[in-house]
């Protein structure tokens, strides 16, 4: 049986009054898929990668009342905020292709 830990989860917080929580993980997914990144290898394991819809993270300052939403990738605890559809190319490629974190939109 695999272990809770072989999957990468990306939460994006969807408790905005407009769809930008939801366009972002639409986004995000659509990434994946087209780099090819839906698995990933590294530390020596492999990982899925899964993108989901949550509720509120209490990160409200950059998400429901900026113009985008937040995110947590989970286990590692990383957080983004005001994170648009147009970010989830290079969260894709630079965060989970690459190992480099997003400076410009971390908030943790
Ligand atoms: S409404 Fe998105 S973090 Fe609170």
């Amino acid at each position: 049986m695999k272990s809770a830990d072989s999957v990468v989860r990306l939460f994006v917080c969807s408790a905005q009054k407009d769809e930008v929580g939801k366009e972002v993980a639409r986004a995000l997914k659509i990434e994946l898929k087209k780099r090819g990144l839906k698995k990933l290898f590294t530390g020596g394991e492999k990982h899925k990668v899964r993108v989901q819809t949550c509720n509120c993270l209490d990160l409200c300052k950059q998400c429901k009342k900026g113009p985008g939403a937040a995110l947590v990738v989970h286990p590692e605890g990383t957080t983004y905020g005001n994170v648009k559809p147009k970010d989830a190319a290079e969260i894709v490629q630079e965060h989970l292709g690459e190992g480099r974190v997003v400076e410009r939109l971390r908030i943790d």
